[in-house]
């Protein structure tokens, strides 16, 4: 078929190898074929005052020139430390052919003019979905003018990302050159929250880790981390006036996050434009206080396991104790006020919570919803009036509205995982909802089972051990998956964003960035730009695949362990050579 589209796209291959590969991609962008070079004593002005190029800059405070000072150390720093030389997405051997010739004289870029048009305020820093303008305008000019316009300095910070997106070095290894110029860009999101989840209970991860992925987070404009803090199996968070619970319920003393490290992780979110929420999941998935409070809980490690829980160690709140209010008031008395000050939100739990747990209470004794549906709205009722209390928006799992009926506040946010029906249906009852839906969005799928299965029948049973949500979720099938499927437009407008989830049965910090990335990046385009083109088709993978490459190849220069998603000789050739062909 000769369509017009086939001219389309082979025009759109010809024109340019390597693309100019802006991840994700702005909503408008134009650019020509002017080579412009970039030299470290440039000058850098915001709202008109100097600003210095400090390598490694730390901001101060959340002061908005201190936060913008060290996005541009960071953007900088990126273009002239990281060593992008682009052999990899350039034609094998060809690179000279791409590479301006640096005998023939530079353009340099003169001034990088930063101007903020609004004010920031303090939820600039954390806010509510939707309380933050992060549009901004970016323009290079043939002669070397830049500027760069937002209403919020969390508009420049994700301007200063896409700036770097447009440098590559030279492979004198002296000169650093954008060959786009002139280029004009506008941006702005399409969904406020985009976010990551972390579980850090299965498996801890590092502080380190967790600043490593906040920085390649903020590269692909993803802006929400969730950790997922504590579960039935470890409790890595101290809590200064519960010093016992982190102490039995850890892994080991060197796997705790003190309340410095809570602060750190949040603050260096926050200097980056990425919100860090918390989330302790309640009245399931608790097991590990049992190491410290077996009073409080029920059928702690009780087997068979899945008659209890959904995998091992059980273990749940008792529904029906005063002993667990005070507790949980002590803990959230101690912890929320020290999270408030840099995030909006915060997550009860409420997944999976297996009925039958409350057989095992001597207070209840029963596992019939009708008794227990009564208890766990006043549970949830009770927690959810200490986190506003403190200041903060509640979330939580799906499970609690749509399988327990438990009727929240307006304000609350529901994270639903099991599907498009349930976004359907708690946007229908009028919840705002992140989509974390596991058919896409889980990205420790696909990788075989953990339990051990033995020779008594399970082997045969289980084989070829695939886990339960085999299979693996590819960038692609992420990059399909729309959050609003099936909704109407009002419904829609419920859908604050989504997350992708890394549940850390099989993940540490040794194979976190293989598993995280570029499989976050898709779903960051995604979320801030939609998977369809202005023209409303869907983007081609020809025309994607060659940008998350490239973006796959600048997270490996910046320390990120990214997985390849195709081979070099894929990544230096056209498309149209690693696909199927179009009919
Ligand atoms: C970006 O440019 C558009 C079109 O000129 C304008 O409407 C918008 O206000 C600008 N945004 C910013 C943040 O400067
Ligand atoms: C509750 O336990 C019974 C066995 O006593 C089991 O048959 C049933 O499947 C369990 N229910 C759940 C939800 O796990
Ligand atoms: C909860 O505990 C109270 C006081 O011990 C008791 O009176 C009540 O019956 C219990 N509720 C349920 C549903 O078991
Ligand atoms: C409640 O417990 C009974 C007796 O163990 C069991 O047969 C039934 O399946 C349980 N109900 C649920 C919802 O698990
Ligand atoms: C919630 O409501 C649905 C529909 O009315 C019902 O089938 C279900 O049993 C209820 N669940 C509980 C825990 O009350
Ligand atoms: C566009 O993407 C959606 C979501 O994956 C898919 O259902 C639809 O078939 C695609 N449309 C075309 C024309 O390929
Ligand atoms: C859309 O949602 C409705 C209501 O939940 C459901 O009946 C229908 O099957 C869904 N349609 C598709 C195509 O998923």
């Amino acid at each position: 078929m000769a369509s017009p589209l086939l001219f389309l796209l082979s025009v759109l291959l010809l024109a340019s190898h390597p693309v100019s590969a802006i991840w994700p991609v702005p909503k408008s962008y134009s650019k020509g074929s002017s080579v412009l070079y970039l030299h470290q004593n440039l000058q850098i002005t915001y709202n008109g005052a100097f600003v210095p190029y400090v390598y490694g800059y730390v901001p101060l405070n959340s002061d908005s020139k201190e936060i913008v000072t060290a996005g541009v150390s960071r953007a900088l720093s990126s273009i002239f430390a990281d060593k992008f030389v682009p052999w990899m997405i350039t034609k094998r051997n060809k690179l000279a052919e791409f590479e301006p010739d640096v005998y023939k004289g530079q353009t340099w870029i003169k001034n990088l003019q930063i101007v903020q048009a609004g004010k920031d305020t303090a939820s600039t820093f954390k806010p509510l979905a939707g309380e933050v303008d992060e549009s901004y305008n970016l323009t290079l000019s043939t002669e070397g003018d830049v500027k760069l316009t937002a209403v919020s300095s969390i508009g420049i910070l994700r301007g200063l990302e896409t700036f770097t997106q447009l440098f590559y070095q030279h492979s004198t290894g002296t000169f650093w050159y954008t060959p786009f110029a002139p280029v004009s860009i506008q941006d702005a999101p399409k969904y406020p929250h985009r976010g990551v989840l972390l579980d850090t209970s299965r498996n801890y991860m590092g502080v380190k880790d967790i600043l490593r992925t906040l920085d390649a987070m903020a590269w692909n404009k993803l802006n929400v981390l969730h950790i997922h803090v504590t579960d039935s199996q470890s409790w890595p968070l101290e809590i200064p006036s519960l010093p016992e619970v982190s102490r039995e319920g850890a892994y080991h003393p060197s796997q705790v996050y003190t309340p410095q490290d809570v602060e750190l992780v949040q603050k260096y979110g926050s200097q980056r434009g990425v919100e860090v929420y918390f989330e302790i999941d309640m009245p399931g998935h608790i097991g590990a206080v049992a190491l410290s409070h077996p009073e409080l809980i029920v059928a702690y490690n009780k087997a068979p396991y899945w008659w209890w829980c959904a995998e091992p160690p059980c273990g749940a709140f008792k529904l029906n104790d005063t002993a667990v209010d005070n507790f949980l008031d002590k803990l959230f008395d101690d912890l929320l006020p020290r999270l408030a000050p840099y995030s909006a939100y915060f997550h009860t739990g409420g997944d999976e919570l297996n009925m039958n747990d409350s057989m095992l209470d001597e207070g209840i004794r029963s596992n019939d919803s009708a008794v227990l549906q009564p208890l766990l709205q006043k549970f949830i009722d009770t927690q959810h009036a200490r986190v506003r209390k403190a200041g903060l928006t509640p979330i939580t799992w799906e499970e609690i509205p749509l399988e327990w009926n438990v009727t929240l506040g307006k304000d609350t946010v529901v994270q639903a995982w099991l599907g498009d029906e349930s976004v359907k249906a708690l946007t229908g009852k009028g919840y705002k909802v992140i989509d974390s839906n596991y058919n896409f969005l889980y990205l420790d799928c696909g990788r075989g089972q953990w339990i051990n299965m033995d020779n008594g029948g399970a082997y045969q049973t289980f084989y070829p051990f695939s886990d339960w949500c085999d299979p693996y979720k590819s960038w692609r099938l992420i990059y399909s998956h729309d959050p609003t499927y099936n909704l109407t437009e009002e419904e829609a407008k419920l859908v604050i964003g989504g997350e992708v989830a890394v549940w850390g049965e099989t993940i540490d910090p040794v194979n976190l960035d293989s598993i995280l990335w570029p499989r976050a990046s898709a779903m960051g385009e995604n979320l801030w730009s939609g998977t369809t083109d202005v023209s409303g088709q869907n983007r081609s993978q020809l025309e994607v695949t060659p940008r998350l490459n490239e973006m796959r190849y600048r997270m490996v220069a910046r320390g990120v362990g990214a997985s390849p998603i195709q081979m070099t000789f894929c990544t230096q050739s056209d498309s149209f050579d690693c696909s199927y062909p179009i009919s």
